[in-house]
């Protein structure tokens, strides 16, 4: 297979190249000069196209087992592969719990001939009670490499020290969702103005504030690496930067969403806009983008998190938290942080305030954040987000820069349609996804 008329962009940096695929592997790079098309191959039209590695997902809730009508492991591959991923990482709050070999293997069984490569996470406690260790020698032993309790966060201290121990004994990565419990109490949103306004609980910064600075404490004192989900607050990125220079193994994530949105959007009560951590200010959404451009933030995630209609339909206090992203994350992300950066519609001046600086992130930096570096915290890098080069697997996404697109939920693939980006019209589209040589995508499916 040739994939023709591309510019390929990787950790080398970014030149005009066609690619030879043959079998699993890439056979020859053409830099600079078309490569001709053996005999019999199909010819993949990567024109105008950036040809990248494969993208890959630190958190992405797959739902199985046990929440079949949220999605699946193979609908959520689906989705996954049409937003350009060839890896993610499917979060163990599932039901039961990813928390013991069985379950770890049920989905590694499920995974098999899905659309992309799906590696389970492990829990860190028993039913993510909070109360005894997982069996995580027993996880990593069949290829687990982050553990997580996400969803919650670990509230006691002393347990989450002895979670680092082992888990840098096993050469695993804490995943952590920092969240307070006692400071969250029964909030459902930012806690400030706008919570203030709809007559709302409030879910304070400082909650996720304390729990980062906590655990940056222990992964100090326990040598163990720690990366933390879905950073949200300001605070919490000055504490990565400050612990990052004084040598602590700590990397962190942002999602699209809290790159991209700030609490204004829920002024309407719309319960899409509804997840944890929630959205915050725009200092708050400025501050996540200035840790990524300065590498405080390695990683956009997508805590990609389906819900049915029945689980969203209902009051701010009920719903579910949480929104689905695997489809929309490269194109909202290519939409808010280029440069130069667009902007999506907005609800109101908040949203924009701060906006006017942000001079936006090279691409190569954000396909960083979405390829090389994920997979490298996963431990993925002998496989995704490698270098596009003879001999390496075939895993690539091939991305229109330029392609303007409006969401439309009902055209998701995700078994859930919960985005709060619906109606939105993006700048960036994924043509083609190939996964150890297969193409997974091609034009007409992307072009839905
Ligand atoms: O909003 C969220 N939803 N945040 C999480 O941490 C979990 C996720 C879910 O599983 O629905």
């Amino acid at each position: 297979m040739l994939v023709a008329g591309g510019t390929v962009v990787d950790q080398g940096g970014s030149r005009r190249a066609d690619v030879l695929v043959k079998g699993e592997v890439v056979a020859e790079v053409g830099e600079g000069r078309a490569l001709r098309a053996p005999a019999g191959a199909d010819v993949l039209d990567a024109s105008g196209c950036v040809v990248a590695p494969g993208l890959v997902d630190l958190h992405a809730h797959l739902r199985e087992p046990g929440a079949e009508e949220a999605e699946s492991i193979e609908t959520g591959a689906r989705a996954a592969a049409l937003g350009g991923y060839t890896a993610v990482v499917a979060m163990p709050n599932t039901s039961p719990p990813a928390d013991s070999a069985a379950v770890v293997r049920q989905v590694l069984q499920l995974a098999k001939g899905a659309s992309c490569d799906v590696r389970p996470a492990g829990t860190i406690t028993l039913g993510r009670e909070g109360r005894v260790l997982s069996p995580m020698a027993e996880l990593a032993a069949l290829g687990v490499t982050l553990f997580t309790d996400d969803g919650t966060g670990v509230q006691d201290p002393g347990l989450m020290r002895r979670a680092m121990e082992y888990a840098s004994v096993l050469g695993g990565v804490i995943a952590d969702h920092c969240e307070d419990a006692y400071l969250v109490g029964a909030g459902v949103v930012n806690e400030g103005a706008v919570s203030s306004a709809l007559g709302l609980p409030g879910r304070p910064a400082v909650a996720e504030e304390v729990m980062v600075l906590r655990d940056l404490a222990l992964a100090r004192l326990t040598g163990a690496r720690l990366h933390l989900l879905h950073l949200s607050a300001a605070a919490s990125v000055a504490a990565v930067r400050a612990a990052t220079a004084s040598g602590v193994q700590v990397t962190a994530e942002a999602t699209p969403h809290h790159l991209a949105l700030t609490q204004e959007w829920l002024a309407g009560y719309s319960t899409a806009f509804k997840v944890n951590p929630p959205l915050r200010t725009s200092a708050d959404m400025m501050a996540l983008r200035q840790g990524l451009s300065d590498g405080t933030i390695d990683v956009i995630a997508t805590d990609h998190a389906p819900h049915p209609p029945e689980a969203k339909e209902t009051s701010m206090c009920e719903a579910a938290p949480g929104m689905v992203g695997l489809e929309t994350a490269l194109a909202v992300s290519m939409t808010v942080l280029l440069d130069p950066p667009g902007s999506l519609s907005s609800p109101g001046r908040d949203n924009e305030a701060g906006q006017e600086h942000w001079t936006g992130l090279p691409l190569e930096r954000l396909l960083a954040a979405m390829s090389w570096l994920p997979a490298k915290i996963a431990g993925l890098s002998a496989l995704h987000g490698g270098p596009v080069a003879p001999g390496a697997p075939a895993n690539l996404c091939v991305v229109d820069p330029a392609r303007k697109w409006v969401v439309r939920p009902e055209k998701l693939a995700s078994r859930s349609h919960n985005t709060p980006f619906a109606g939105q019209e993006l700048t960036g589209k994924v043509r083609h996804t190939l996964l150890a040589g297969e193409p997974v995508v091609v034009a007409e499916e992307a072009q839905r």
